[in-house]
């Protein structure tokens, strides 16, 4: 812990310093408020003593400052003797403690000490809350209330929190990397490097480089093992590493210690039907990387979430462009949720996007722009991995959702066009989470 003196009287700093500096603290003296403010940030990892009465700004004007800054910095203040006004003052602005002249050095070091202990806990809570609002923040970029996502979701907390390799496959555009980047957030690992490589578009000289080194003189960065150390390196495309990269890889995982101490989440993107990683990799190597494994489901499994998404996605896009959300038909609806999705979720990102863009233009409908989309997503009807009610219930909500929007909240008109009593229109919006108050405008 650091503590940071401020006196604008030479002899004073010093003898303060010395005495503290015994004490094994690591001092760093000031000759003004000015001075120390500028060197004093939110995340100070110390405590502050300082006089009061100084020329320029002084001490009670510093602490407000300070206060302003971090509430919870720990300042004990030197005060004149006698001055029980000033103490007082001071320690109401949000001063730890006071210190009277002539100060007895004893009571200096004891007060010292609460101090420090008293920021250390600070600073470690919130270094934990930052860690765990990352992770939390992360784990909420992964939209999906399916069963397949709440099973993914468990699956990255629990690995995140274990030791070893991991092997994450899925089709392409489920996710993978997001995946990646939320379980180094969650996991121990968190406060250090995350390193990400795409293996598939370097040559081997250039891998072998850009992973172990050495760098060439013209080249600026630093191996990704070295960078990561302590970390998590992420190789995508791991079926493609040569078998050259294979062994030196193989060679640095047997060269670190059980549990490793940086983990690799190797990243498979098989596209070739049939092909498999066991194939495409050594054998110790494929073992020693695939000992955690997690596989993110396609979309087409998932659900109630793709129309979810799908609305999230255009309201989103339609902020961007400035202009209201396109309404999704009941038909369109269920050719969203009946589309096979090769490119997941990024193939509905794009859809989305250009769904808004057309409704800007006031022309078109959302299922011309799923005819269009290379055939595949109305060619073929799948029901893969969705049982009939999950199915049957996003699509009602979807047509809820819709027509109330249509309709800006008007119940009536509603119960028209969908042919429902008012009763069961009012449990079906309750069940689904809609409130009337959302369409008014
Ligand atoms: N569950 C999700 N919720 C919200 N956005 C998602 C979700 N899954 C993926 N995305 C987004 O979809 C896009 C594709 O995701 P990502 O790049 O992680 O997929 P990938 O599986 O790594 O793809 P590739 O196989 O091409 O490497 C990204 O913009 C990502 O943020
Ligand atoms: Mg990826």
């Amino acid at each position: 812990m650091k503590i940071a003196i401020v006196d604008d009287e030479r002899d004073m700093r010093q003898s303060i310093s010395q005495w503290l500096a015994l004490s094994g603290y690591d001092t760093q003296s000031f000759a003004s408020a000015t001075d120390a403010l500028a060197a004093i940030d939110v995340d100070f990892p110390g405590i502050v003593i300082s006089d009061i009465k100084m020329p320029g700004m002084d001490g009670i004007q510093f602490l407000r400052k300070l206060m302003g800054q971090d509430s919870t910095l720990p300042v004990i203040l030197i005060t004149g003797h006698g001055d029980v006004p000033m103490a007082v003052e001071a320690m109401r602005i949000g001063a730890f403690d006071f210190l009277e002249k002539p100060f007895d050095p004893e009571r200096m070091s004891t007060l010292a000490r609460k101090a420090s202990n008293a920021r250390r806990l600070t600073l470690d809570n919130r270094a934990l809350r930052r860690e765990l609002s990352d992770a939390s923040l992360l784990m909420k970029k992964l939209i999906g209330k399916s069963s397949a996502m709440v099973r993914l979701r468990e699956e990255i907390l629990d690995i995140s929190q274990a030791d070893g390799h991991v092997l994450i496959d899925g089709e392409t555009g489920t996710g993978k990397t997001l995946v990646a980047h939320a379980l180094h957030a969650a996991g121990t690992r968190a406060g250090k490097k995350f390193v990400l490589l795409s293996c598939g578009a370097l040559d081997e000289p250039v891998l072998m480089r850009r992973l172990f080194g050495p760098v060439l003189p013209e080249e600026s960065f630093l191996p990704v093992f070295e960078e990561a150390r302590g970390g998590t390196v992420v190789l995508e495309d791991i079926e493609t590493l040569p078998e050259a990269v294979q062994a030196r890889l193989l060679n640095a995982i047997n060269s670190e210690g059980n549990p490793p101490e940086t983990r690799i989440i190797a990243i498979s993107n098989l596209q070739a039907p049939g092909k498999i990683l066991k194939d495409c990799l050594r054998q110790d190597l494929f073992y020693r990387l695939t000992a955690l494994s997690i596989t993110v489901p396609p979309l087409r499994q998932r659900g109630n979430d793709i129309l979810d998404m799908f609305n999230r996605l255009t309201e989103t896009f339609s902020e961007d462009y400035g202009c209201d959300p396109p309404t999704v038909s009941a038909q369109e609806a269920a050719q969203l949720m009946q589309a096979p999705w090769p490119g997941n979720v990024r193939q509905l990102t794009n859809l989305a996007e250009r769904a808004v863009l057309q409704a800007r233009r006031g022309q078109g409908k959302i299922a011309s722009l799923l005819m269009s989309d290379a055939n595949e997503v109305t060619s073929v009807v799948t029901t893969e991995g969705k049982p009939l009610k999950e199915y049957v219930e996003a699509f009602e909500k979807m047509l809820i959702d819709n027509t109330m929007r249509r309709h800006k909240g008007s119940i009536t008109k509603v119960m028209d066009e969908l042919l429902l009593p008012r009763r069961t229109l009012n449990e079906k919006m309750a069940k689904y989470g809609l409130q009337r108050s959302d369409y008014l405008n």
